[in-house]
């Protein structure tokens, strides 16, 4: 087989595995694909999908640019695969985007529910505009092939140049105001990240990106059809980049300089100086130093590894800023489940796979490939029967794809996730009280099964009015014998207890920063200003369940941590073993479908003797 065709088999292959994967996004939800938690809301996709895909599609204006109004002809023979690959980009952005939003089907609201003062409107409205431009930058490349769209054709090359203006406009415009979208988040990006600079540095690494991502293109295309690529050329791209890049850095370092950031640059013991070192190293620092050596700018080899680096480091950057870096507060790690790596991957493999059938089938570069699919001395081998059986080397291409497509697929039902979890979509809701006042019927879900609990004997057992500390906190603001939903407000993942941008909103606390982060300081929950300096409610020591961060861990996980560590223990003491057994809570069996409770783990050793959790169920 050759190249090419390898090529889009596993390309195939790739979107046959992530179809059923992309199915059950859609059947069943967010949260049952993905491993994006209210916490954490924005993951892979935004930071891979949408910021990566419009920065790795910046060549297309920086191509035009430099053709049509610097009118650096020479570079001509680029134009068109840049703009294909920009188009193609916003495409997969779309698309991207469309696996993203909770709700896709609503994603023309924007077009009619105006919100100028929204961030995201901007971006909306960019993507729009400038896919619509690109396409009719790029639909006289296809129009050649066909007589009839003769006249179209020449009505759109008559409108290039403001096309080109307006695509140079919008995407200039677009590249910034995705680091504008992260101007709102102060407090969730970390400050190695966060700056006011965002839109400036998001657009001058842009440029960069775009430049290396032509360069990229026309290595990997000459590699995949043994095509000469255009080095000689490239290598103006190369200077160009090594320019923009060291401009990059420069205001990356002045601007970490002045915010009084440099230093978190520094701690070891932290996993994000570790990705930022990553980004600067592979995505700035690297390309300069080898763009700048005259054997590596020339050479096909050397122009290549400086592209790859280059790119691979500034999608970690898009990465970075757009989920990574978010983390902090939270203190829960995200990591992308598997199915959002491959739905990811499919998209970009659709578009590569659009972009190879564009090549092949249009004038996309100067010269058209040999059609790799008429490869007479090389039909596909797979197949035991031989390849008349597959009929034409063209047909048989395709017979080879589906074949990829479909097995791929077989695989792929294998890597959906665990059906929904019953609770998930729910909304939490504090106990009943139910039977007299005095007994709650605990069930968070409102699934209809519970958990009787006899409160005010319990109370009354464990000291009366002494005893609430041992169940409720009592020590986080606010919170005096609260519903425990409250806080705990997923079933089974943990959620947010410290409201910190209600704090700081006009609409809630209306706090300064400055308030809680002591001026000259790096803003970090270690030199935050305690709660109690401005909460005096929450009661000191005594309290059994301490608070330590504020990350309440889902509600059954809170449930089974009180009930059975207790229960547990007084199991061993009072020689009742029953006591900590499920069916000494749970009435009856389970309902089918829920989880079992592998999370919860026992605190004391007293519990790990009594209630073996595996073998209960
Ligand atoms: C000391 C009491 C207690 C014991 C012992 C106990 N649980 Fe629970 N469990 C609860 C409470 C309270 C809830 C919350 C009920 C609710 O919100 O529906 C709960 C919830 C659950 C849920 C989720 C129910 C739903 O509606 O989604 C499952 C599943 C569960 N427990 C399994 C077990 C298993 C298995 C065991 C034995 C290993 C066990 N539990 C032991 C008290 C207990
Ligand atoms: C054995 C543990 C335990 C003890 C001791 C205890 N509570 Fe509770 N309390 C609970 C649980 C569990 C809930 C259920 C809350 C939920 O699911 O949202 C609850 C709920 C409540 C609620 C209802 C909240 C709501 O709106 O749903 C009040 C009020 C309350 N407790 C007050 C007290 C007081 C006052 C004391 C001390 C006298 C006390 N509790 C002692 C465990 C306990
Ligand atoms: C005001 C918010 C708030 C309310 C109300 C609240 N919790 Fe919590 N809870 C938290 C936070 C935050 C944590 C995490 C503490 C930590 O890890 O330092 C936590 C942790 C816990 C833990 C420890 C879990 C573990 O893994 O060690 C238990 C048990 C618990 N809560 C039970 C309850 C119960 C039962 C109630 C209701 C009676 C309740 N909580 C009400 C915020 C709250
Ligand atoms: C009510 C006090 C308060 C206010 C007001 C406040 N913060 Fe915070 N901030 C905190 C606390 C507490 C933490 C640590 C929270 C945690 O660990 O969950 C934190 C964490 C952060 C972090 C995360 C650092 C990390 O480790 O990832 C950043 C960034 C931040 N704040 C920025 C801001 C900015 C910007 C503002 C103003 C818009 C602001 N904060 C307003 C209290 C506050
Ligand atoms: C600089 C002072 C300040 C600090 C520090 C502070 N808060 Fe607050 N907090 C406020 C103010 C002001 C309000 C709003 C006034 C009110 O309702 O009491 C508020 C309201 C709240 C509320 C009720 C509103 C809501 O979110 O439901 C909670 C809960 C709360 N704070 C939790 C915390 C926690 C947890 C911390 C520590 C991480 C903290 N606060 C630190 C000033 C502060
Ligand atoms: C701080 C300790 C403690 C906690 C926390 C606790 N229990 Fe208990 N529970 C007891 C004790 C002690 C008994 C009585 C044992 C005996 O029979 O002497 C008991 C008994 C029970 C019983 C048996 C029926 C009865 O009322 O005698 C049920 C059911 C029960 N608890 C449910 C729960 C649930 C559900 C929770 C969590 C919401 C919970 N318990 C939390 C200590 C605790």
């Amino acid at each position: 087989m050759n190249r090419a065709r390898k090529l889009k088999l596993l390309l195939w292959a790739i979107i046959g595995l992530a179809a059923p994967v992309a199915m059950a996004r859609f059947f069943f939800g967010l949260g049952a694909a993905t491993n994006l938690s209210d916490a954490n809301p924005w993951g892979l996709w935004i930071g891979f999908d949408v910021l990566s895909g419009v920065a790795l599609a910046a060549g297309g204006f920086i191509v035009t640019a430099t053709v049509y109004i610097f009118r650096l002809e020479r570079y001509h023979a680029v134009v068109r695969p840049a703009v294909l690959t920009a188009f193609l980009g916003y495409v997969a952005v779309a698309v991207g985007l469309l696996f993203d939003l909770g709700l896709p089907w609503n994603i023309w609201h924007m077009l009619v529910f105006w919100n100028p003062r929204s961030p995201l409107f901007e971006v909306g409205w960019c993507v729009m505009l400038y896919l619509t431009v690109l396409t009719l930058e790029f639909l006289p490349v296809p129009a050649e092939s066909f007589p009839r769209l003769a006249k179209v054709r020449v009505r759109l090359v008559r409108l290039r140049l403001p096309l080109v203006i307006a695509g140079i406009g919008l995407s200039t415009l677009h590249q910034s105001s995705l680091g504008s979208l992260f101007l709102i988040m102060p407090y969730r990006l970390h400050p190695l990240w966060y700056s006011p600079l965002l839109p400036v540095l998001f657009l001058v690494s842009a440029i960069g990106l775009g430049l290396l991502m032509v360069t990229f293109e026309s290595h990997f295309s000459g590699w995949l059809y043994r095509r000469q690529p255009e080095t000689q050329l490239l290598s103006g791209f190369g200077k160009a980049a090594r320019w923009v890049l060291l401009l990059y850095l420069v205001l990356r370092a002045a601007d970490l300089a002045a915010r009084g950031a440099l230093s978190a640059a520094f701690v070891i013991s932290d996993w994000r100086a570790w990705i930022f070192w990553l980004e600067i190293i592979f995505g700035a620092a690297l390309p300069v130093v080898l763009l700048s050596l005259p054997r590596v700018l020339s050479t096909r080899p050397g122009q290549w590894t400086a592209a790859s680096l280059g790119i691979f480091g500034i999608v970690l950057n898009r990465i970075n800023t757009g989920g990574l870096a978010h983390l902090g507060r939270g203190e829960r790690f995200y990591l992308p489940a598997l199915s959002e790596v491959l739905i990811s991957m499919a998209v970009v493999s659709a578009a590569a796979l659009v972009f190879l059938f564009m090549i092949e089938r249009f004038n996309v570069w100067e010269r058209r490939p040999e059609d790799p699919e008429a490869d007479p001395l090389h039909p596909p081998a797979f197949d035991p029967v031989g390849a008349t059986w597959l009929g034409s080397p063209a047909v048989a291409g395709r017979t080879l794809y589906s074949m990829g497509f479909v097995a791929a697929a077989a695989f792929g039902f294998a890597f959906l996730a665990a059906p929904p979890e019953a609770s998930q979509g729910f909304e939490p809701a504090p106990a009943r009280r139910a039977l007299g006042g005095e007994i709650l019927f605990i069930d968070g879900n409102r699934n209809g099964y519970g958990t009787r609990f006899a409160h005010d004997q319990h109370a009354e057992r464990l000291g009366g009015k002494a005893s609430c500390g041992r169940c409720h906190h009592a020590n986080l603001p606010r919170d005096r014998n609260s519903a425990c939903a409250e806080c705990h407000r997923d079933m089974y993942q943990a959620s947010d207890a410290f409201r910190h941008a209600w704090h700081a909103s006009p609409a809630g606390a209306r706090l300064a920063c400055a308030e809680c982060h002591p001026r000259g300081q790096l803003r970090l929950a270690s030199t935050a200003k305690r709660c109690e300096s401005c909460h005096k409610d929450p009661k000191p020591a005594g309290v059994v369940i301490p608070v330590k961060r504020y990350q309440a861990p889902g509600y059954v996980l809170a449930m089974h941590t009180l009930c059975i560590d207790c229960h547990a223990q007084t199991a061993a003491q009072k020689d009742k073993p029953e006591l900590a057994r499920c069916a000494n809570c749970h009435q009856g069996t389970l309902p089918p479908g829920l989880p079992a409770p592998a999370a919860w783990r026992p605190r004391s050793d007293a519990a790990r003797v009594v209630v073996p959790i595996r073998n209960q169920r």
